[in-house]
């Protein structure tokens, strides 16, 4: 109720009926107006008739025009059912001969010999028709004319005018009440389709995202049709990642949990305290695996594009921070006797990034670089400068992937086989995520003479870099 959205069927009602409301009284008012000039007309030749009937009592005496008309004569000639009646008469030199005193002369009347002039009057208060004519009342000399004038009420008039509009108008309404039902029909008919559709949508369930059949979808309403179909279709293809993923997920994590939870029967069931120790040692890894696995879960799902919390672009010195986090990788370098270097060039170098996100990318890098090369290898982290891009590179030592692998690395849950370290498969998924994110994308190959490994990340420049060189 009295809701403001636009509403279709309102509207098209609206602006259909309206018109036809306003025609029906437009048509009233014309209707109205000639009515009366009917009306007029037929009465008007009675009055001019008893005009000349008045005239036929004016004879010529010895001093001019005389009107010999006495009270019942006069009184037969005017009666009428309906009005009242009243006359006066003027010679041409202006003498009045009789009549009723209140009658105004029309003026201009004209000269003697004009035609008839009929006008409305005030008489007593009341509006009246009345009839200015000369007339001649001498069969031997028709010069010879009075100027005769008689009035008439309009009650007459005034009924017959309301009888033809009122019959005119019966015949519109019935007009107007038969459009206004085809107008009604016609809109009701015409949004049905998309009616339909509506129930259609309204019916499914969610997990129903079949495209909508078009065959009865009116031409006009196709185009949103067809953009509902292939929302649908992007929802389709989200859900299904979504599904795989959650599965995937589901699959990954059963088999640690179960682990676990064999290893603390085992560790309950052993009496020795010294084993007991031993196994809870085990049970520390194996829930620090899992804990690994949940955090690049997480840190997948955060990462994931549309489902993602909103990014926090800011301008981030790529070299500066880079170099922060390779010295936090220091004593887990130390620890499998890895020289761990840095290379920069020296100055501030800009990027637009999230710091939080940027932080994983890195931290997944180096953490791959640290893990899967030799003991007493060489890890490098470097970052440069070339052709306005933002370079940062990660490099190491160890076995090479395959080239034919180096696509495949970068999906979920995707190991290479025969590697001893652990893993959930899930690092470079995210590192690549991370990278659309910021508009950068990601090269790897060997890092020289087919030994070794390079992950090399490439920013676009940052904005506020490139606008301030501009
Ligand atoms: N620097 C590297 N040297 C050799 N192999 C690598 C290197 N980086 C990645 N790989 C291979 O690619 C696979 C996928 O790496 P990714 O980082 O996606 O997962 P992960 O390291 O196994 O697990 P996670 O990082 O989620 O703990 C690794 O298991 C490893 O086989
Ligand atoms: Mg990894």
């Amino acid at each position: 109720m009295g809701s403001r959205e636009p509403r279709l069927k309102r509207a098209l009602l609206a602006g259909l009926l309206a018109p036809l409301v306003a025609l029906l009284v437009l048509d009233t008012a014309i209707g109205w107006w000639t009515a009366s000039r009917l009306a007029d007309h037929a009465y008007d030749r009675g009055l001019h008739e008893i005009a000349r009937e008045v005239a036929l009592h004016v004879h010529e005496g010895p001093s001019g025009p005389r009107l010999d008309l006495s009270p019942a004569a006069a009184q037969a000639l005017l009666v009428d059912q309906d009005d009242r009646l009243a006359f006066r008469v003027w010679t041409s030199a202006g003498q009045v001969l009789g009549g009723e005193p209140a009658l105004q002369r029309l003026e201009p009347a004209g000269r003697p010999g004009a035609a008839a002039r009929f006008a409305s009057q005030d008489l007593h208060g009341e509006t009246v028709r009345v009839v200015a004519s000369w007339l001649p009342y001498d069969e031997a000399a028709p010069a010879r004319q009075v100027l005769v004038q008689v009035a008439e009420t309009l009650n007459k008039r005034n009924r017959l005018t309301r009888d033809i509009v009122a019959s005119l108008l019966a015949a519109q309404l019935v007009l107007i009440a038969m459009a206004c039902v085809a107008v009604v029909w016609a809109v009701r008919h015409g949004l049905r389709p998309l009616e339909a559709l509506g129930r259609a949508l309204a019916r499914r369930s969610h997990q129903d995202l079949s495209a909508l059949d078009l065959a009865h979808v009116p031409l006009e309403v196709r185009p949103l049709a067809e953009e509902v179909n292939a929302l649908m279709l992007r929802l389709e293809t989200a859900l299904d990642v979504q599904n795989r993923f959650i599965a995937d997920a589901a699959h990954q994590l059963k088999t640690p949990v179960a682990g676990l939870k064999a290893q603390i029967e085992l560790a309950l069931g052993e009496p020795d305290p010294a084993r007991v120790r031993h196994s809870l040692a085990q049970l520390y890894v194996s829930a620090e695996r899992l804990s690994r696995l949940v955090q690049q879960l997480l840190a997948l799902a955060r990462n994931e594009p549309g489902a993602v919390a909103a990014v926090n672009l800011q301008a981030v010195d790529l070299e500066a921070f880079a170099l922060e986090i390779s010295m936090e990788w220091a004593p887990q370098a130390l620890r499998r006797a890895i020289d761990l270097g840095f290379e920069g060039e020296g100055r501030p170098s800009s990027i637009d990034a999230d710091p939080d996100r940027l932080r994983d990318l890195i931290n997944n890098l180096i953490d791959n670089a640290v893990r899967y090369s030799h003991e007493g290898g060489r890890v490098t982290v470097k970052v440069a400068s070339a052709g306005g891009e933002r370079i940062l590179s990660i490099s190491d030592d160890g076995p090479s992937i395959p080239p034919e692998e180096r696509t495949r690395v970068f999906e979920r849950f995707h190991r290479l086989l025969g590697g001893k370290a652990d893993g959930s498969g899930l690092g470079l998924a995210i590192v690549s995520e991370i990278a659309a994110l910021h508009g950068a994308r990601i090269t790897v190959e060997d890092d020289h003479d087919g030994t070794g490994n390079r992950f090399t990340v490439h920013f676009p420049p940052s904005e506020a870099v490139a606008r301030g060189a501009a």
